[in-house]
């Protein structure tokens, strides 16, 4: 079927029309009722009455929806890392007896662990890991996934995990949108010596990510035990002039590098647990998207970045699972993301929104988030028939079906 009409819905949320800033109330929500789409290579065409649209289009097919389905876009993890081998059940075992996350990677857990086993493994099981996470993370209704790369810290393990990115890019239904974290951490061999890694990396890695176009972002963790505003400058100088857009892992235990993103016109800065009165009110004057990760403060047993704050200072605030094998080994973004809401008293219309339409806009992506004429026809189903009980059932309630670019996945 490359050509059909989609519906019924008894509700249809297009997500389309929202403020891309600020606070959002339900009663913003547009919901259509005995709505339909009109869906042709992959794309939207139409998005209105099932009975006109049948009407008038009576020699197309019809996924004929006979029970109750609620319509949203495809959710949009844009801040993931499921390309890794290992686990860190070691680290939560010490976390949860009272050790700190800084504290368990100085005595030879955390982040380095992970890059000594993802160095280990061979394409093949990373590829077979990173395929079953990302299909998991599709069956719950997330048709697009950003994946960075940083847990190999060398020219040549880096190389490796995108390539595998791409090559599960080009298997899987999901999209998925690989991102360079070279700078996660400073590697081993390069310990106290961060510039020269950089250069490296600027001389040696990007030129061969532009060349076999495995990707078009960075990314880079800013921290005193990771890279600081300081000795990062050069490196986000030389990718920006390389085309690439930034996003930063920002203000998770200490401020500062949201201050940097704005101050380098990142696209989106992510965490931000530790942002204070001062960063929330400059996150949401500049168009940077504020990226919060539930999963890594459920994760880590500590508090919720500021997401209502940042909304109601006129920020653009998006959800990501942030799935790591360390501070956020859940991956499940949809309970993380209901959690939230209740802890930071987000709407409907605001999570819903930080899961699709501003989930977009972290990732730079016009062409997908919302349902309206000329996007990705990436749909999920809810068989319910309230959109309010998505987030009233905390995660427990999964698409029936999910549309992704046209393709209908039962
Ligand atoms: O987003 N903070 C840095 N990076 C990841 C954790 C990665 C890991 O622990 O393996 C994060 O929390
Ligand atoms: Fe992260």
């Amino acid at each position: 079927m490359t050509e059909y009409i989609i519906g019924p819905f008894t509700q249809l949320l297009p997500m389309s029309n929202l403020p891309s800033k600020g606070a959002i109330q339900d009663n913003q929500l547009e919901v259509l009722t005995e709505a339909a789409i009109h869906v042709k290579d992959g794309i939207i065409k139409a998005v209105a009455p099932f009975e006109r649209l049948t009407k008038e289009l009576n020699h197309l097919p019809v996924k004929e929806l006979e029970t109750n389905f609620i319509g949203l876009p495809g959710f949009i993890d844009c801040h993931t890392h499921i390309c890794f081998a290992g686990s860190r059940a070691r680290d939560f075992a010490w976390r949860i007896a009272g050790k700190t996350y800084l504290e368990i990677a100085k005595e030879g857990g955390g982040i380095w662990d992970t890059v000594t086993s993802t160095r280990a493994a061979d394409s093949n099981n990373l590829l077979v890991d990173l395929e079953a996470r990302a299909n998991l993370l599709l069956k719950r209704g997330v048709t697009t996934i950003e994946v960075k790369s940083g847990y190999g810290l060398d020219v040549e393990n880096e190389l490796k995990m995108l390539r595998v990115i791409k090559m599960a890019n080009e298997r899987l239904d999901a999209d998925l949108i690989s991102t360079c974290l070279a700078a996660h951490i400073v590697p081993r061999e390069f310990k106290d010596r961060p510039k020269e890694y950089l250069e490296l990396v600027i001389n040696e890695l990007l030129p061969q990510i532009k060349s076999e176009n495995l990707s078009s972002r960075i990314d880079a963790f800013i921290e005193e035990e990771a890279y600081t505003a300081d000795n990062i400058m050069p490196y986000l100088d030389a990718a920006k002039k390389m085309g690439m857009d930034i996003t930063l892992h920002a203000d998770q235990f200490s401020p500062g590098g949201s201050e940097l993103g704005v101050r380098c016109g990142a696209i989106s800065v992510d965490h931000l647990e530790a942002s204070g009165h001062n960063e929330i009110e400059m996150l949401a004057k500049s168009d940077v998207v504020s990226v919060v990760l539930p999963g890594a403060s459920i994760g880590l047993g500590c508090d919720f970045a500021p997401s209502r704050a940042i909304l109601d200072a006129g920020g653009t605030v998006a959800i990501a699972s942030d799935w790591n094998p360390g501070s956020a080994p859940m991956g499940d973004l949809f309970t993380q993301a209901s959690i939230m809401a209740t802890f930071q008293k987000m709407s409907n219309a605001e999570v819903l929104s930080g899961l699709t339409s501003r989930a977009a806009k972290a990732l730079n992506l016009t062409d997908r988030g919302t349902l309206e004429s000329q996007k990705l026809a990436d749909i999920i189903l809810f068989e319910e028939s309230d959109y309010r009980e998505l987030l009233y059932r905390q995660g427990r309630l999964v698409p029936k079906v999910i549309v992704k670019t046209g393709k209908i996945i039962e």
